[in-house]
């Protein structure tokens, strides 16, 4: 087992405000803890700091994107905790540690496709904001809610993007294939992908069976987000155990078993 516990900056910042999509999903916006030059597809702990003992352990979120003032995540609300995050009142402190774990690559010129699935899309708008040459990016957007619960739009003013719902689960087998195909055609580029397990699964085979490259990032529950409680386990591409807070949450594909 890997231990990589890592010195982590802890900051308390204040709530700046939260704005609810329909089915649940929310944009949160806190103060900036200094962070512009955080890597796109990296994340933070948060805990509200009235939080009592019946939440004792901060929340993992991707960072959606940060600027000078503030630093925004994006959520569904789908337990206690996030729906307490959801409902923090103005000048509310949070606790905030972070930036935690790696990042997406993010090389210039080349042709990279983004997929992403559900709220998987939320570490891609940080990452179009800071890409050298945004030119390059094309966005392939799977997702099973209303399109305006996500914020898909402002990703579409950006760069070339593409939306494909999931109606029902009748149309997950037309949605593997357009992944699949999406996949074989990122031949000479990059692919970046985020969102649930089995969406990355399909995108870890099809890189692996067309030989593209390409990155994953996982989501998993966490308590510390740095290593130290073991919460987050995966095994690597060499079968070891590792943390994906710390060595991930972004893996070359074929550095990560499912
Ligand atoms: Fe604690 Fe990863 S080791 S969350």
């Amino acid at each position: 087992m890997v231990r990589n516990c890592r010195e982590v900056k802890v900051r308390e910042v204040r709530f700046l405000g939260a704005w609810e999509e329909p089915g649940d999903f929310v944009e949160l916006t806190l103060e900036n803890p200094d962070w512009d030059g955080y890597r796109p597809g990296q994340f933070a702990m948060l805990r509200p700091k009235h939080w009592g003992l019946e939440l004792s352990w901060g929340r993992p979120f991707s960072i959606s994107r940060a600027d000078a003032d503030s630093v925004t995540f994006f959520f569904q609300v789908v337990g206690r905790g996030t729906a307490r995050l959801s409902r923090l009142k103005p000048d509310d402190e949070v606790i905030i540690w972070g930036p935690l774990g790696n990042g997406f690559s993010a090389p210039a010129e080349t042709p990279t496709l983004l997929l992403a699935g559900g709220m998987g899309i939320a570490p891609f708008r940080g990452y179009v904001e800071k890409h050298p040459t945004p030119e390059a990016l094309r966005l392939v957007f799977a997702h099973r809610a209303s399109i305006g619960s996500y914020p898909y739009q402002l990703l579409a003013e950006a760069i070339p993007a593409e939306a494909v719902h999931e109606k029902s689960p009748d149309d997950l087998p037309m949605i593997i294939e357009r992944i699949q195909n999406e996949v074989r055609g990122a031949k000479d580029g990059l692919v970046l992908a985020c969102g649930p397990l089995p969406f990355l699964k399909t995108v870890q085979q099809a890189a692996r069976e067309h030989k593209v490259r390409a990155e994953l990032s996982l989501e998993r529950s966490m308590a510390c987000g740095v290593g130290a409680c073991l919460g987050c386990v995966c095994k690597d591409g060499q079968n070891k155990h590792v943390q994906v807070c710390a060595r991930g949450p972004v893996f070359k594909s074929d550095d990560v078993q499912f």
